[in-house]
């Protein structure tokens, strides 16, 4: 055994003899708000010294580590815990989250500490998903700051009610009454604007440790509890409104012919043997058989319990599903309302693909419309097209399936979201649900009787879409023109979608910013979709400067209905030719936001057919597109 194994089995030793011990008492979750300098470090160092730090950060890694592995032991608070972090490290970022665990006499806690650098709402957001409480530090001297609005605004936002404003430092300030009670007035002003509903505020100093394990005698005039005092005796009542029993399905256990049973952990509600269910987004009913755990048969579980259930049914239920109480079943849509919180340096562009994980499931989603972005100082509602780093949205949010969901105020398991970058995979937003949009949902799709195939088949063709993608004077209007004319002369039926004359109709409302162009490119895809179930062979000539977008259109199509044309002429040519004058309008800083100057080209990664425009001629280019159109 190395030194690492040793480590590890000493740590599930540890952990054992732990949970043991502290079985029985009950545990908080708290998240601490504020930077270094606020003395965040301080304090949290105080608590783990003063109280029993039994295990680090690191250690619990090396236990969740030993879970992987297989050791069936541990208690699921901590395991759910670490496998949250280990998805999101699967997920390619790095969460600097450091959980923390402690326990008094009284209670057992778990404190998310956020470092406090730039990446820091990224950071809360991850903590703050899964805590009962917020500590939100602020410094004495200074009073409410602006990362104060932020950090309690997330906080309201993540749905924690309850705040310890600890106001720190009052050794620099004398320890007055007056100076505390003008920074608690302030900050249940601000708490009241972000319904946050229960605030406790303790004056204290962590370097001193005053009001910090025990009351100090150093501000008499306080009368309340210590912050730990607080700590281990604040209401945990969780309870919300009755949500009903709700199972995401995170496998499908089926070791033979006899037994299927359906595992996750509960995330709302209670269930017992024989209960009636339902199954979403199918639909079907069934009832409880058996509760199965690893201890064996129960009669009955509730929220947080590990659980494999079977049913009495044959009922078709896959990883992803949701198994609810038949009497109070959750939503199921495909467009919402929702929260974001965006996380990534890339602004957040409407109509642009992402996916969407909840609970349960991973769809495809796009922002179909930015309601407002708050302003986290005011909470003033502002227009925007986009959203930057750590900026908060309020979104219209459609996905290419339904989901069972909750509103996050109601259940945060089935409520929260995180949005995924499908180009690098990377976490870029964090996202709450507040309720479901009833759009096309009453809206079903009408089949018409004479389908794309018959109307192709009139014309003696197969319907195609071909994407020409390239900067501005590379060629691409020109060869599909000549593409276009052979077509016709040959017999078939095609039609060209260029940008130049798409954008005086259909998108005139339209710029250059990276929003309109996605919005561009969404709007002549879907065009180009009509065009082709119409039978057609369509010619789309934009830019579409964006990975994103051409694999978006391409998505729409079926498979072989679609080829991406990269016209690939370099910019130094395009630049010499600028038969538009636009290269030189936009050197000249006439033209903002232009397409390889001051705007990117995201080169094409699997172009179906890679067109190098330098020596050949526009002629010839075509040529070779027409023999393998009529080739097909
Ligand atoms: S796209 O990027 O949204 O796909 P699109 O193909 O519709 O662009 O329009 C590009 C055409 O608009 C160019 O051929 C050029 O004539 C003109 N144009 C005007 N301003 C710009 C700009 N800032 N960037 C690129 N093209 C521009």
């Amino acid at each position: 055994m190395d030194a690492n194994n040793a480590t590890a089995a000493g740590v599930a030793v540890d952990l054992q003899t732990y949970l043991l011990r502290h079985e029985t008492k009950d545990l908080l979750r708290f998240i601490t708000c504020g930077s270094v300098d606020d003395g965040k470090s301080t304090l949290i160092g105080r608590l783990l010294h003063d109280s029993k730090l039994l295990f680090d950060d690191q250690l619990a890694t090396l236990e969740s580590d030993s879970l992987r592995h297989g050791t069936q032991n541990g208690e699921i608070d901590f395991a759910l815990l670490v496998d949250g972090l280990a998805a999101e490290r699967e997920q390619g970022i790095t969460i600097d989250v450091a959980y923390r665990f402690f326990s008094t006499e009284k209670r057992k806690f778990i404190v998310a500490d956020c470092p406090g650098h730039e990446q820091y709402t990224r950071n809360m957001a991850t903590g703050a998903s899964t805590a009962d409480l917020a500590v939100v530090l602020v410094d004495a001297r200074k009073g409410l700051l602006t990362q104060t609005h932020r950090h309690s605004y997330i906080v309201s936002l993540l749905g924690i009610r309850r705040v310890l404003l600890a106001v720190n430092k009052m050794d620099l300030m004398g320890y007055e009454q007056g100076v505390f009670d003008a920074i608690a007035a302030d900050y249940r002003a601000l708490a009241t604007q972000l319904g946050i509903d229960e605030v406790v505020c303790i004056p204290l100093s962590a370097l001193r440790g005053e009001n910090v394990m025990q009351r100090s005698a150093t501000m008499p005039w306080y009368a309340g509890a210590s912050l730990l005092e607080h700590l281990e005796t604040v209401s945990l009542d969780r309870t919300k409104a009755d949500v009903g029993f709700r199972l995401p399905v995170q496998w499908v256990n089926r070791p033979d012919q006899n037994f299927r049973g359906f595992a996750g952990s509960i995330a709302a509600g209670s269930v017992a043997v024989g209960d009636e269910i339902i199954v979403h987004p199918s639909g079907r009913r069934s009832q409880v058989a058996r509760i199965v755990t690893a201890d064996g048969d129960l009669q009955r579980a509730a929220d947080g319990q590990a659980i494999t259930i079977t049913l009495k049914d044959e009922v078709d239920i896959s990883r992803g599903d949701v198994i609810s109480a038949a009497r109070k079943p959750p939503e199921v849509a495909d467009q919402f309302a929702a929260h974001l919180l965006w996380m990534s340096d890339a602004p957040l562009l409407p109509g642009r693909p992402y996916w969407l994980k909840t609970a349960a499931r991973t769809v495809a989603a796009t922002i179909t419309e930015i309601k407002h972005k708050v302003d986290v100082n005011t909470q003033d509602h502002l227009a925007a097209k986009r959203l930057e780093l750590n900026e908060v949205g309020y979104c219209n949010i459609n996905l290419d399936q339904p989901i069972a969901f909750e509103s996050y105020a109601d259940n945060r398991a089935l409520g929260g979201f995180i949005l995924i970058d499908r180009q690098n995979n990377a976490t870029v937003a964090c996202g709450t649900i507040d309720f479901a949009l009833r759009r096309a949902s009453n809206i079903h799709w009408h089949n018409l009787e004479i389908d794309k195939n018959a109307r192709a088949a009139i014309k003696g063709q197969t319907p195609l879409c071909l994407w020409f993608t390239g900067l501005s004077g590379s060629g691409k209007s020109t060869i599909a023109n000549l593409v276009d004319r052979r077509l016709h002369a040959l017999g078939y039926h095609s039609y060209i979608l260029d940008g130049d004359n798409v954008r005086h109709g259909l998108n005139k409302d339209l710029g250059f910013t990276a929003e309109d162009r996605v919005e561009n490119i969404r709007r002549v895809a879907e065009v180009a979709r009509l065009m082709a179930d119409a039978g057609l062979i369509v010619l789309v000539s934009f830019i579409s400067p964006f990975r994103a977008e051409r694999r978006m259109a391409r998505e729409m199509f079926a498979p072989g209905e679609f080829a991406e044309v990269f016209v690939d002429t370099p910019i130094e040519v395009c630049e010499q030719r600028d038969a538009k004058g636009l290269y030189a309008k936009a050197r000249a800083g006439e033209i903002r936001n232009f397409t390889g100057i001051d705007s990117p080209y995201e080169l094409p990664e699997n172009a179906e057919i890679h067109l190098l425009n330098v020596d050949a001629s526009a002629d010839a280019l075509a040529q070779r597109l027409v023999d393998q159109i009529v080739s097909r």
